[in-house]
């Protein structure tokens, strides 16, 4: 980065730069110890067993067996190897995946359908969970995999894997989770997770960009992607990237010592930034669930603005974020998944992800807060749209709120809807009277899911 400006980096969740720990790992396995595990002089044996020891460091984190690692070019190849691998075995089938998946996911999925697999994309409720109901009642007896992320990208929604863990196994239903933006940051037990396959990748964790790793239990079988000379247990061949290994394996064991102090760390800038940002900034909305989220991952749209041009204003003050739309051609593309949890078009517009990391300081916070409100007022005044908070979401998602059992009845004056009486059920849509939520559905004792 530019050491003369202020530069800082909130876009974590796109990559992370490499940590000095690693660097230092990696460096001998470029010039000195540069050998080909595959060769037998010392060399040769010096890479193999640098191969060796990062496999079971890796293994000791994930609690499986050394032989269940196979390394891979990144979180993509894993995926794609994890679920064509399957499905090529298998020979045809049923996949279940969801709506809010990485493309890695959706477009192997999709390719798949082309050649006549079936595939279920479960949808997913406003806060982008997936609905553990709804996952159960889409396995068939032709079902031949499950893939789920375990943590969103854009939304930083944590999904419920274990459970869902459970409910592969009782089906007898293989169960792949992509574990991209989760790794560092939670738990990679595969035994406590239920997992038979996980994809893991270096870029998110301050490791090598390029390098990562799928764990196959050993009673799984793959067909490989690649051929030729058999390493990797013939998962994957071509020559090793040791030092894409010992990095990996690096970073993984050093974001895992962590792990606990900096989650609590990043939990309170994640809490500072939500907060402050919704307070000073009216007509702005929390996206992703407010506490089953990743620890530095803050999203936020901002209504009557587009996200390219915050992003772009953020970036001539040195704070660099990512969008929730992608200008592609004349008109702005929302995100896959910000459609799914329900956002309307103009609404998900201004999208902002903020993904904060190890290097952020509350005083990078407060330089965001600072600056944001302004480039937000000044887009505002010349912007044509003017939208209602009470007109964020798609009717038809609405409904997915009112499974959360846990929220109450209140007074809804300051809020204008509908009151079922006779179900006891009250739909409110306006301004929240809950800081971190912008719509909200007030139910008591409601059973059930009801459609508007
Ligand atoms: C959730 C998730 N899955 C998969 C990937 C793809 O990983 P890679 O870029 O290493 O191929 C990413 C990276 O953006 C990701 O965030």
């Amino acid at each position: 980065m530019n050491t003369t400006k202020k530069e800082i980096y909130l876009d974590h969740a796109s990559t992370t730069y490499v940590r000095p720990e690693v660097v230092q790992a990696m460096l001998p396995f470029f010039e000195q110890k540069f050998g080909n595990p595959s060769s037998l002089h010392h060399l040769g044996l010096e890479a193999k067993s640098a191969v060796d020891d990062s496999r079971n460091k890796i293994a000791s984190i994930l609690n499986c067996k050394s032989s269940e690692i196979i390394f891979t070019r990144g979180g993509t190849e894993s995926i794609n190897l994890a679920i064509k691998g399957v499905a090529s075995l298998k020979g045809k089938g049923h996949i279940i995946t969801s709506t809010i998946e990485h493309p890695a996911v959706l477009n192997t999925c999709a390719w798949l359908e082309k050649k006549g697999f079936s595939v279920t994309y479960l949808e997913v409720d406003d806060d982008g969970l997936i609905l553990i109901k709804e996952l159960e009642k889409a396995i068939r007896n032709d079902t031949i995999l499950i893939s789920i992320m375990y943590a969103n990208n854009e939304i930083g929604t944590i999904e419920p894997i274990e459970e869902i863990g459970k409910i592969a196994k009782k089906h007898k239903v293989l169960f792949h989770t992509d574990a991209c933006q989760a790794a560092g940051a939670l738990e990679l037990d595969v035994n406590k997770l239920g997992v038979d396959l996980m994809t893991i990748n270096g870029s998110k964790i301050y490791g090598p960009k390029g390098m990562g790793l799928l764990y196959k239990h050993n009673n799984v079988k793959l067909e490989p992607l690649i051929h030729g000379g058999g390493q990797e247990a013939g998962l994957r061949s071509g020559t090793e990237n040791v030092a894409g290994i010992v990095g990996l394996a690096t970073a993984l064991e050093l974001a895992q010592k962590e792990k606990d102090k900096e989650n609590k760390r990043l939990v309170e800038l994640r809490e500072y930034l939500i907060k402050n940002t919704l307070k000073k900034i009216f007509k702005s909305f929390l996206n992703g669930h407010p506490t089953k989220r990743l620890p530095n991952n803050v999203n936020i749209s901002f209504l009557d603005v587009e996200g390219e041009s915050i992003m772009l204003y953020l970036n001539e003050y040195g704070v660099y974020v990512s969008t929730g739309s992608a200008c592609s051609s004349q008109k702005l593309q929302i995100s896959h998944v910000l459609n799914a949890i329900g956002l309307k078009h103009d609404a998900a517009h201004g999208s902002i992800r903020f993904t904060l990391g190890k290097k952020t300081t509350k005083s990078d916070i407060d330089y965001v807060l600072k600056v944001l409100p302004s480039i937000i007022d000044s887009l505002r005044k010349i912007s044509p749209v003017k939208m209602k908070m009470s007109e964020i979401r798609e009717k038809k998602y609405v409904h997915n709120v009112i499974k959360s059992k846990s929220l109450s009845f209140v007074e809804a004056s300051s809020l204008s809807g509908k009151l079922d009486q006779s179900r006891n059920v009250a739909v409110a849509t306006g301004s929240s009277l809950r800081e971190d939520r912008a719509s909200e559905v007030f139910v008591k004792d409601f059973e059930g899911i009801m459609h508007i």
